[in-house]
């Protein structure tokens, strides 16, 4: 995610810049560029790439003026580029913003502006906003920024300086994360603690609808154009803490994050009880497509898995679900009327790209369901859904996993509705239910103490099993496949009724299963099942909607919140990937870096 900076001292602001975005490398960014005030003129210098390409590049200027702002960008609007990158100047080169969120009017607003001969350099939403404080500018530029505030939607974290105030940065922030940082002689600004922490520790933590001036000797904080005063905070934990915004692993943050992903996913399509996926516009032939293919690996896959019974249940389209390294070489039979999509957090894991372009070549429309914006799957596609989960650092996928299911709703919806499947209240019932998603996976957290116990019976075994029937055991297989990753326990994930076709062999006494129960068209067969096993000594915990009496048949039972069955993948994941977290550090296994694997898998 976007990282923001800023300092106004008696010191050269460049390397402080560099320092401070330095200490935001670890939330993911693409590029990355500061600007410099000095003598009434804004120097700008941005990279694409890693934050050592602008460090090569600083080393050929003398930039020794003392009040700067800097930026890493992780593209949402517009690709990865050195044009896309911040800061961003107007058209007469007088102001330079920097910009965290999106701006959601921004094309009706570029629009005008450009009508009024304002000239764009970048695909950016940022962009706009340099021209808006351009266009308003009238010699104040707290005034202008208040100004420019009312005129856009959005979320934003925002800085900006101008060469006719040497004297000050003004920045204003609302639904995005910004701190001003108080020295001595000397202020700061910054997305998030740790670019400043090296400096100070005694902190403003601004609130939406904030703008503050930051001079080197005051800052001063507005709310609706009235002074306010404001409380300060007092920073008592240590970098490396904060970087994982104060949890001990960059697993469990993301585990945590997982509402606010869910509720970025879902921004902007779920409107007036429809679907609404711009992104699909360009779809060829909808109503031929008679086969839909989910291709993906790992954790993707499992998606995948959802996808397939998703498609099938709400666009009645015939659907399968494939490990793209299979798919690759089985020769699947694919043409024009075969839709194709890829699932791939990272966009560049080697075998799905590989799938990706064979499915291609036989004449399928590919769709790529991708968090990176401007990764290789994503350029490659015909069709691109993002899933705006922000980076996912840690090695196990956890907040990716859950909106990519969230985009497998959205996406088996809009099939649905697009070739007029289901009735606009079916639809507009399951909006409303899916809306509701985010506010549950809060309560299911809820639940983590609970969880990390159970966790710690787990970690003394060294097999354990995740059963269930249809969706059910599809997130069976990621449980499964989490617990193994992090915790190097040994897990099967078995299709409930299948149990007896051979594995029940392995059910010994004190064994531990998770069976989840969650879809009650077949909820019967999985009681029958869970007793099978329960018959057999294993230690048994429920995983079932809240209200279902399991207590008599299991030992341990977890209850997630009520929703349509075709949308619990959501929400009986989440205590799964918390199982899986507590058992790994009850072993004391490297969470966020479990051995022999790595983030993105960019070779066959
Ligand atoms: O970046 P991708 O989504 O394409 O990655 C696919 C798998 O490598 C990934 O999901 C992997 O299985 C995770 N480490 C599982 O937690």
């Amino acid at each position: 995610m976007c990282g923001i900076v800023g300092y106004i001292g008696p010191k050269p602001a460049a390397p402080l810049m560099v320092e401070g975005l330095s200490k935001l490398e670890y939330r993911g960014y693409d590029s990355a560029g500061i600007a410099i005030l000095e003598d009434h003129q804004i120097e700008i210098i941005k990279r694409k790439g890693r934050l050592a390409e602008l460090v090569s590049a600083l080393e050929a200027q003398d930039l020794t003026g003392k009040v700067g702002i800097g930026h890493t960008r992780w593209a949402t609007h517009g690709k990865p580029s050195h044009e896309n990158a911040h800061p961003h100047y107007d058209c007469s080169k007088s102001f330079a913003v920097v910009h965290n969120g999106i701006i959601e009017n921004y094309q009706e607003i570029k629009k005008k502006l450009i009508a009024e001969g304002h000239k764009f350099i970048s695909e950016t939403d940022t962009e706009v906003l340099a021209h808006l404080v351009e266009k308003h500018y009238k010699g104040d530029l707290l005034q202008t920024v208040h100004h420019v505030i009312g005129l856009i939607d959005g979320a934003y974290a925002m800085a900006v300086i101008a060469k006719d105030e040497p004297e000050r940065i003004v920045c204003v922030r609302k639904d995005s994360p910004l701190v001003v940082g108080l020295g001595e002689g000397e202020n700061f600004l910054a997305s998030d603690i740790p670019a400043i922490l090296k400096h100070t520790r005694k902190v403003f933590l601004l609130e939406d609808g904030e703008v503050a001036t930051i001079t080197k000797d005051v800052v001063e904080v507005y709310q609706k154009g009235e002074k306010i005063d404001k409380e300060l905070f007092k920073v008592t934990w240590d970098a490396e803490a904060a970087e994982k915004g104060g949890y001990p692993h960059f697993m469990l943050k993301e585990i945590f994050e997982q509402p606010r992903a869910l509720r970025a996913t879902f921004k902007g399509r779920l409107n007036n009880g429809a679907v609404t996926l711009d992104e699909m516009r360009d779809i060829k032939g909808l109503d031929k497509i008679n086969k839909v293919y989910f291709v993906a690996c790992g954790t993707a896959y499992h998606a995948g898995l959802v996808g397939k019974d998703v498609v099938e249940n709400l666009a009645r389209i015939p659907a399968e679900a494939d490990i793209a390294s299979e798919f690759r070489y089985r020769d699947p039979i694919i043409d024009d009327k075969t839709l194709v999509v890829v699932i791939s957090q990272s966009g560049e894991t080697a075998d799905t790209l590989a799938a990706m372009r064979e499915a291609q070549n036989k004449g399928a429309q590919v769709l790529a369901v991708t968090n990176v914006v401007g990764s290789s799957v994503s350029r490659e596609a015909d069709l691109v859904i993002y899933t705006w989960a922000g980076p996912e650092i840690a090695v196990a996928s956890t907040k990716a996993y859950l909106t990519q299911l969230a985009a497998m709703y959205l996406f088996g919806l809009f099939l649905a509705q697009e070739r007029g499947i289901l009735t606009p209240k079916q639809t507009s019932e399951i909006t409303k239910a899916l809306r509701e998603l985010p506010g549950h996976v809060e309560t299911v957290l809820e639940q983590a103490g609970k969880v990390e116990r159970l966790a710690h019976e787990w970690a003394k075994r060294e097999n354990a099993f995740f059963i269930g029937r249809g969706l059910d055991w599809a997130v069976a297989q990621e449980g499964s496949l989490k617990l193994k990753e992090i915790s190097y326990i040994h897990a099967e994930a078995y299709a409930a009724g299948e149990l007896k076709h051979g594995t029940l062999a392995l059910i010994t006494e004190g064994i531990p299963v998770v069976a989840l129960a969650t879809q009650g068209r077949i909820y019967d067969k999985t009681i029958s099942n869970i007793k099978e096993v329960k018959a057999r000594g294993a230690h048994v915990t429920g995983l079932v909607f809240e209200g279902v009496d399991i207590s008599e048949t299991v030992d341990e039972v977890i209850a997630i919140p009520n929703t349509i069955p075709l949308l619990a993948p959501i929400l009986s994941v989440v205590p799964l990937q918390l199982l899986a977290y507590y058992a790994a550090i009850a072993r004391d296994s490297d969470v966020d870096k479990p051995r022999n694997l790595a983030k993105s898998v960019t070779v066959e």
